[in-house]
């Protein structure tokens, strides 16, 4: 028997939306670099800025961030031989690279990258089979095709000198994750689960190929993942998540269903997730917030058209406008 794990949203729960809270949060956090949660999250810094710039451009302050401490400390990820680390002295990998080439095409200085050895790092990881392993250790994983295909297009190498990936055999493995109920798994045969779903989903938007995918099966599946609080889980028989607001509403958003769900829910349980003392966004109401459900509540939100947010493009989680400027086009189903 399937059980429903939820929330129950109160009464007095937070309907505005703190937008100035979340900018004086966000631009603490990146200054408080001596803070206990700051030093224990190193090991993923370089997502962490991507993180809250895109948070911060889309809420309209990205004026609070310091780009010149932000673009050297990018420089100071970047490996000699191509790829980028979350931090100094960690080991890279192709996550932290895109991470890094999408601060640069926010900050317009894809220049400061060195985008041929960045290719190179990203073809060294293709394998026979068209997958992707996240760094040298090899892991294989969709996410890893996602990010192999989206950085690719943001420095505009995915169609030509992009060091010999092979993009049909990229999407037949992403094909090959596909399951019964029509969503993605990281490996072939593995369980269907949300993030898979944008990640696979958005390689093929990049690539043209979305029409391969079972968008009514999908869509269903993806709507099925709302509960009665409005929160969205990312697999069954969990509980609703903030961030799940951006996983499986812009896999809607690509397929063309986000009114399958019940928007007007989904943005009642985000705002509950707000702190209104320290801003942010948690994963759920009453937990502690952080820059990655922060980020996420405001790209859904970005979705469901809340005013006084810019646009976000549902493939490359950016600012629609950084996408336009770059002239990049991505497949969304009607
Ligand atoms: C859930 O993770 C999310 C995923 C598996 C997708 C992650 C996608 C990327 C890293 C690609 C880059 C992303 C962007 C937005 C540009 P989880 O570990 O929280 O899952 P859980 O809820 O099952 O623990
Ligand atoms: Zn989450």
């Amino acid at each position: 028997m399937s059980v429903v794990k939820d929330v129950t949203l109160k009464d007095d729960a937070h309907t505005e939306f703190f937008l100035e809270k979340h900018a004086d949060y966000l631009s603490a956090y990146a200054s408080q670099k001596e803070d206990y949660h700051y030093i224990m999250t190193e090991y993923l810094r370089l997502s962490g800025v991507y993180w809250g710039l895109t948070a911060m451009d889309l809420i309209g302050h990205i004026d609070r961030m310091d780009k010149g401490d932000i673009v050297e400390y990018l420089k100071s990820c970047e490996s000699e031989s191509g790829g980028f680390s979350p931090a100094p002295k960690h080991d890279k990998s192709i996550l932290y690279t895109l991470s890094a080439i999408q601060i640069a095409c926010i900050y317009d200085c894809v220049d400061v990258i060195d985008v041929d050895k960045t290719v190179a790092y990203i073809a060294s990881l293709q394998q026979e089979d068209g997958s992707f392993a996240g760094d040298e250790w090899g892991e294989i994983d969709t996410r890893f095709s996602f990010c192999a295909v989206a950085s690719l297009a943001l420095m505009k190498c995915l169609w030509t000198n992009n060091g010999g990936v092979n993009l049909d055999k990229a999407v037949d493995f992403v094909m090959r994750c596909m399951n019964f109920d029509g969503g993605f798994g990281c490996r072939p045969e593995s369980e269907t689960h949300s993030g898979q779903i944008y990640c696979c989903l958005g390689a093929l938007s990049i690539l043209g190929e979305l029409h391969r995918v079972n968008a009514d099966l999908l869509g269903w599946w993806l709507c099925e993942r709302q509960l009665p609080s409005g929160g969205l889980n990312g697999r069954p028989e969990k509980l609703p998540d903030v961030c799940y607001s951006w996983w499986v509403l812009s896999s809607l958003a690509m397929l063309g269903k986000t009114h399958w769900i019940d928007n007007k829910k989904l943005v009642q349980f985000i705002l509950a997730s707000q702190d209104d003392e320290t801003g942010g966004i948690a994963d759920r109401p009453g937990d502690m917030v952080d820059p990655f459900h922060t980020l996420f509540g405001i790209t859904g939100l970005s979705l469901l058209g809340e005013k006084g947010l810019k646009k976000v493009n549902p493939v490359f989680c950016m600012p629609q406008e950084v996408i336009d400027r770059l002239g990049i086009e991505v497949q969304i189903l009607k």
